[in-house]
Formats: C-alpha cells, sequence, structure tokens
C-alpha cells in the first residue's frame, strides 16, 4: 500500500513532536512493507512569517491531494492582537474546513502506569476508555453572522456576535458516526447538549435520537452539558462514546485529558471529509518548545489512529498503542508526567521517549515476523 501524507508541523513544539511520530510511522511503514510518502507543508504562525497567511495555497493543495494530513499544532502569541480569522488558529479552521471531516475523534484512556499522575483517584479512573465524537464543522466556530464591533468598543461601548447554528442533516452525519462507532465498542452513546436553553440543543437531541432507532442494539442517553462536566469527573467509567456538538466538545475533551494525567497523551483524527486530519489534542505550549520537555506520545498515538483510520492497519495501530503502554509501565516519564515522589521512573527528553517507543515497536514486529517464519 502507498500513503501520501502531508505533515504540517506548525509552531511550538508541534516540529518535534510531529518527528517522532513521523518516524515511527515510517518504521511501521518499512517493516510492514508499505510505502508511506511524507511531505512537509506550512501552517500557522509558521506559515504567516514566511507567507503573510497561515494557511497558504501551497499547503492547501498539498494537504487536499494527500491520503492523510497530519497536523502538529499551531498557536504563537506574536499574532496574539489579530483579529481571529488572521491569527494561526485560523489555518487550522480553515484547512478543518477545507478537509470537509466533521467527526473528530478524541480517546481519552486511562493508562494503569498513570493512575497516579490524575488528580482523581485510581480507583475512579481505572479502566476509562472514553471515545469523544466532537462534530468539528459547526456551531460557534463557523456559525454566521460573527463580528465584532471594534470601533464601537475602543468608544467605551461595543457588541459582538457568534452564532450557534446546526442543521438537521448535520447533526445527523456526526450522529450516526458516533453509533457506527459505539456498536463496535460497549454499544452506548452518551449526547451531551443544553436543551434547557437552547433551540439548537433541542434540534440536536431530536435529531440524534431519530439516528438512534438506526441502531438498536445501542443505547442513547442524554447530558446537559454543565451536568456532563461533573459526571465525567464523577463517574467516567459510566461513559462509552460522547456526542456532543463543536465548543462543547472542545471543553470536554480538555477535562478529560484530566483521566489520562496529562493533554500531553491525547490523539485525535477527523474523518468523514476528503482527507482525513490527524492531530494531537495538545496545542503549541511555546513555553516549553525547545527545550526537550514536550511528551510525543500525543503526536505517537496519533499516528497509530493514522494506521487504523488511514492505513487500515488495525495490527499495526494497536500494537503501537501497546507499545506506548508498555514504555510507560517501564517508568519512562517525559517532564508532563515525571513525579518525583514515585520510585522506578526515568525522566527522558522529546526524542528519547520517541526512540523508546521506536526500539519496543520495531523489536516486537521484528519478534511476531520471526514466529511467523517459524
Ligand atoms: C483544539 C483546539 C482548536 C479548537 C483551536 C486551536 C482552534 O483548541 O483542537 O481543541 O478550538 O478546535
Ligand atoms: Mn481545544
Amino acid at each position: 500500500m502507498k500513503l501520501k501524507l502531508a505533515v504540517l508541523a506548525g509552531d511550538g513544539i508541534g516540529p518535534e513532536v510531529t518527528g517522532e511520530a513521523v518516524k515511527i510511522l515510517g518504521a511501521v511503514a518499512e517493516l510492514s512493507g508499505h510505502t508511506f510518502e511524507f511531505v512537509p507543508g506550512l501552517i500557522g504562525g509558521v506559515a504567516i512569517a514566511a507567507t503573510g497567511t497561515p494557511l497558504p495555497s501551497a499547503t492547501l493543495e498539498l494537504a487536499l491531494e494527500a491520503d492523510a494530513v497530519l497536523l502538529g499544532a499551531v498557536g504563537d502569541a506574536r499574532y496574539g492582537a489579530l483579529p481571529p480569522d488572521k491569527r494561526p488558529e485560523a489555518g487550522l479552521l480553515q484547512i478543518r474546513q477545507a478537509l470537509g471531516g466533521f467527526a473528530n475523534l478524541r480517546p481519552s484512556v486511562a493508562y494503569a502506569a498513570l493512575s497516579e499522575n490524575s488528580p482523581l483517584r485510581p480507583e475512579v479512573t481505572e479502566g476509562v476508555d472514553i471515545l469523544f465524537v466532537r462534530e468539528l464543522l459547526g456551531g460557534l466556530y463557523f456559525g454566521a453572522p460573527r463580528w465584532w464591533d471594534r470601533a464601537e468598543t475602543s468608544n467605551g461601548g461595543g457588541e459582538a456576535i457568534n452564532t450557534m447554528r446546526y442543521t438537521k442533516a448535520e447533526v445527523v452525519r456526526v450522529a450516526r458516526v458516533a453509533f457506527e462507532l459505539a456498536g463496535k465498542r460497549r454499544k452506548k452513546v452518551t449526547s451531551v447538549d443544553k436543551a434547557n436553553v437552547l433551540e439548537v440543543s433541542q434540534l440536536w437531541r431530536a435529531a440524534v435520537t431519530e439516528v438512534a432507532q438506526e441502531y438498536p442494539s445501542v443505547t442513547l442517553e442524554h447530558q446537559l452539558v454543565d451536568s456532563m462536566a461533573m459526571h465525567l469527573m464523577n463517574t467516567p467509567r459510566n461513559f462509552d462514546v460522547v456526542l456532543t456538538e463543536n465548543l462543547f466538545g472542545d471543553i470536554l475533551s480538555d477535562e478529560a485529558a484530566v483521566i489520562t494525567g496529562s493533554l500531553g497523551m491525547l490523539p485525535s483524527a477527523t474523518i468523514g471529509g476528503a482527507v482525513n486530519l490527524y492531530e494531537p489534542v495538545h496545542g503549541s505550549a511555546p513555553d516549553i518548545a525547545g527545550t526537550g520537555k514536550a511528551n510525543p506520545l500525543g503526536a505517537i498515538l496519533t499516528a497509530a489512529m493514522v494506521l487504523r483510520h488511514s492505513a487500515h492497519l488495525e495490527n499495526e495501530a494497536a500494537g503501537l498503542e501497546q507499545t506506548v503502554r508498555q514504555v510507560l509501565a517501564a517508568g519512562h516519564r517525559t517532564a508532563d508526567l515525571a513525579r518525583s515522589s514515585e520510585a522506578g521512573q526515568t525522566l527522558v527528553s522529546t526524542s528519547e521517549m520517541g526512540k523508546l517507543v521506536h526500539h519496543r515497536l520495531t523489536e516486537s514486529i521484528d519478534r511476531r515476523q520471526s514466529l511467523h517464519a517459524v
């Protein structure tokens, strides 16, 4: 199989963590007899610096003709004063829209080796395995009208507006993805909305309830977003697939990072469009960029999602996830995961963590292949 990946490393720690993910994907391709081609492109602040825009047309063309896009992170405080549509983040929103993926999958998993990393008690987080399905192309992020009366604001008054808008068709298509995935998991969908206040949530709830009829083996429950924020911390094991609109999903998926113990561990995949888009959930973390402190495991687990959803190499994807668990179990920790009170831990840099995963993975693939040969 041949797979062409556009690699948009972006800002801050983006290049460091993406570099580790690319090395691992390269190794998997080589060992499993596939060809992965990696083509770099600019996005975010680095693209503004080089071309004046956060999503240059060359990047967009590259992404649209690729089989998948692997993105690092965008965000640079130097451009913080620009209006939203000129900032580095605009590049990300534009590419999401252009690629058309509407279902953003964000797994949130508790790792046994990290049970002391979460402020939640181990008995609360043990065995947690949640898959957020965040709608990615609608709601407040893209709804019109949107504007801010800047001139009036500097005169003491001012008004701004964003619009939370969904069509039924937009809800139905993302709900189907959630139910399909739940059917292959523990068969439960929790749909999150604010139907006690918002019309758009009432539409959301009605549409999701209708889709549920197509999936009789999957249980549907509805939660209001405010109480969901609490249940997620109190009883995270109760959730399997969590389906939400764009902004609620943005907020709740960061909250769910508390279960794993570090935002640096969380991967994501966006599916349903012309080209799948893969990005870790964390941001550009400019404060630690270039220090070797960044955790590459979010990007590496994102690479596992590339293997699963774009290369259709489920065994290799599961093998990579297993390898990450083993490296953690052996006590290796990047700075965000390090706990001085725990014995048997080794503090490692971004690239050392990448190498550890790389070595263990290639060893286990070699071992499997020699078993086959016997
Ligand atoms: C995320 C990020 C983005 C979002 C930003 C950078 C535009 O927070 O992927 O969660 O809000 O979607
Ligand atoms: Mn976010």
